[in-house]
């Protein structure tokens, strides 16, 4: 079974070839960001362009570098959504496209289940059976969530953010600090010259009793976080960018693996702790959760770099890991495709 991944959900075009169980054959990742940093984030029509200009040739290097031909493909995966209109449609029109002259089955992919699954494409990863139950922090540039994940297709989301998610908060704490986008390896960048305990920034999270409780909801905040950083550069000029950066980012990491610390105190049965999306990439973070998952005794699951931002291998992956019915009828794109639409149970 060889499938082809498109994703074209935001600003990066891509294309892979993934056979069973898991196994990638090729990815190929055509970033747009130099792009849109002049604009200080994504201007969606350039995004749109982009992709049209760039979708033929990732898509011919996909199955190029893979060793196999067009008529090795057993099926299309692309992504639906969530994400930008006119970016998605680029991708849908090829997937469209290359599955009827292909006449192969065409698979329509969440992008967070995408992002969920994805360290399922680490060579050393467990079987999903060998893995599950497990919980999946999910920090990408417009998600946050905390995720139980009892096998795949089988997730309970525990708690999300209620209002800006962590790449987001970074994106924009970047930019109040005159950094480029995007913020969050920016701030990464800056930070390893500064001190992180310089500035006490709020934790980014209400701290709830029910929190602690199975059943209770586990929110993110991060939106009083970034309207204490501007306070405090407004108040403070002088505190060195890296001090700042440091301490904002020790808040946002340190927010994520508080919840994921409560996460694993309540909830019956977990084995492992995975981290994945754009996020996942920053080592702060990846140190406070191998902090975490010791304390508990679990194992902790982290994606290859290349596997953290947006790329077409993990969608390629998702029908491989569970029966994702093939479209009957050509599908539309869903910006707003919710997370909510991944609760199968
Ligand atoms: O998953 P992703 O590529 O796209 C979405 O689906 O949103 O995530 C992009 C986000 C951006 O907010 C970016 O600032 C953040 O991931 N990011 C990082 C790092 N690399 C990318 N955040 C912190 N540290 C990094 N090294
Ligand atoms: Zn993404």
């Amino acid at each position: 079974m060889n499938i082809l991944g498109i994703e074209s959900s935001c600003d990066e075009t891509a294309a892979a070839v993934v056979t069973r169980p898991g196994r990638v054959l090729s990815s190929v990742v055509a970033s747009q960001m130099d792009r849109h940093q002049v604009y200080g984030g994504v201007v969606p029509e350039l995004a749109a362009r982009s992709h049209l200009e760039a979708l033929r040739p990732v898509l011919t290097a996909a199955v190029a570098e893979s060793g196999l031909g067009w008529g090795d493909l057993d099926a299309v995966a692309v992504t639906q959504g969530p994400g930008l209109s006119s970016s998605l449609l680029m991708g849908m029109g090829a997937a469209r496209a290359l599955a009827e002259r292909l006449s192969v089955p065409l698979i329509p992919v969440h992008h967070m289940e995408g992002h969920l699954l994805s360290f399922f494409l680490s060579p050393g990863a467990p079987k999903p059976e060998n893995a599950c139950p497990m919980l999946v922090l999910l920090v990408t540039g417009g998600h946050t969530a905390l995720i139980r994940m009892d096998g795949p297709g089988h997730y309970a989301v525990l708690g999300r953010s209620i209002d800006d998610a962590a790449g987001e908060a970074l994106d924009k704490g970047a930019r109040l600090l005159g950094l480029a986008y995007p913020g969050g390896p920016e701030i990464e960048r800056l930070a390893e010259e500064g001190n992180a305990g310089a500035v006490a920034f709020p934790k980014g999270q209400p701290d709830s009793e029910a929190a602690c409780q199975r059943g209770g909801a586990l929110p993110f905040s991060f939106s009083g976080l970034k309207t204490a950083l501007r306070y405090y550069r407004e108040a403070n000029p002088d505190t060195p960018a890296a001090d700042v950066a440091a301490s904002y980012q020790s808040a946002v990491m340190g927010a994520l693996a508080a919840r994921a610390d409560q996460a694993l105190k309540r909830e019956d049965g977990i084995l492992g702790l995975a981290c994945v999306g754009g996020v996942a990439k920053n080592r702060f973070l990846r140190g406070a959760l191998e902090e975490v998952t010791r304390r508990h005794g679990v194992a902790l699951h982290t994606v290859p770099m290349d596997y953290c931002t947006d790329n077409a291998a993990m969608i390629a992956l998702v029908p491989l890991l569970r029966d994702v019915p093939a479209a009957s009828s050509p599908p539309a794109v869903h910006p707003n495709l919710q997370l909510r639409g991944l609760i199968l149970r």
